[in-house]
């Protein structure tokens, strides 16, 4: 008697003890970093498209994923939209362009589906899009992810073997609290974080001084506060958004321009703790 009920504490124990996840590489690729915010809106896919390039003036070869299941952005920011093609149905081909390699779940959902069809479709495509898409020789993987701390950001923490997640904040109060939920979760799901980055972290006048619109240096402080990387400080800048609308990324057309310098610290900074 005793001995079965010792078996049924031990079945229970296992039951209500923390699973183990399987982490699987995402297959050819060398390298996974996961762009994340907290709060929608902040950067993270401008950032993503821009960190891309840098990194592929670097000299490494390097491809994008867009999962972002409410707004897939790529398609527009890079000038691309057409269905990927599959091989033997089995594997998705990624779309190649500038010499990067891109998927999104805007290639494969019309864009015109209702969201509310999107929701049950999308659930399974997000594990697709993390095991099916046949990347060829990545050095840098990007994982352009949507906002918030949802079912995606789960489904890839627990699923999917990460090297890192970079946090996109703009550097105001309300945005800040999010950062330190980001945090939490990262670190909840053993995700090492390569660094925070403030995005539209100032403006630059034609008078040449800097307006800090949202704050000053929130990101960093709250990096320092949780003993992360601050990796750098991007401006608001017009042709920064242009170019993202113009689906030709800053660093690719102009990687001398100041701002894309800032990505081409970055890229540097994220070599460095990677590799
Ligand atoms: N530093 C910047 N300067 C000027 N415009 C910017 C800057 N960063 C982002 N933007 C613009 O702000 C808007 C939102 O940026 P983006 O789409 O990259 O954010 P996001 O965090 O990916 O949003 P979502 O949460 O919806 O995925 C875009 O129009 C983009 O061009
Ligand atoms: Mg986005």
């Amino acid at each position: 008697m005793f001995k079965n009920k010792a078996k049924t504490g031990d079945s229970l124990k296992e039951k209500v003890s923390p699973k183990n996840f399987t982490k699987n590489p995402i297959k050819g690729t060398k390298f996974t970093v996961m762009i994340s915010s907290a709060k929608g809106g902040v950067g993270k896919s401008t950032f993503s498209i821009n960190l891309l390039f840098a990194l592929q003036k670097l000299g490494y070869k390097v491809g994008l994923l867009d999962a972002d299941i409410h707004g897939p952005s790529l398609p527009k920011m890079i000038g691309l939209n057409e269905r990927p093609k599959t091989n033997n149905d089995k594997f998705l081909l990624p779309l190649e362009k500038y010499g990067a390699q891109f998927m999104s779940l805007g290639f494969l959902v019309d864009e015109k589906t209702p969201m509310i069809w999107r929701g049950p479709m999308v659930a399974g495509t997000i594990k697709t899009l993390a095991e099916k898409v046949l990347w060829k020789d990545l050095d840098f993987l990007i994982i352009d992810m949507p906002p918030g701390t949802g079912d995606t950001q789960l489904t890839f923490a627990q699923d999917v073997k990460i090297d890192g997640a970079i946090i996109i904040s703009t550097p105001q109060e309300l945005a800040l609290m999010d950062v330190t939920r980001g945090i939490q979760m990262f670190n909840k799901v053993k995700i090492k974080i390569l660094g925070l980055v403030e995005n539209m972290s100032f403006f630059k006048g034609d008078d040449g001084k800097s307006y800090n619109i949202f704050g000053e240096d929130g990101v960093e402080k709250t990096a320092k506060e949780f003993d992360k990387k601050f990796l750098g400080k991007i401006p608001i800048n017009t042709e920064l958004r242009k170019s993202a609308d113009l689906g030709l990324p800053l660093t690719y057309k102009k990687p001398d321009h100041e701002i894309s310098k800032i990505f081409a610290d970055i890229a540097l900074k994220i070599k460095q703790d990677v590799l």
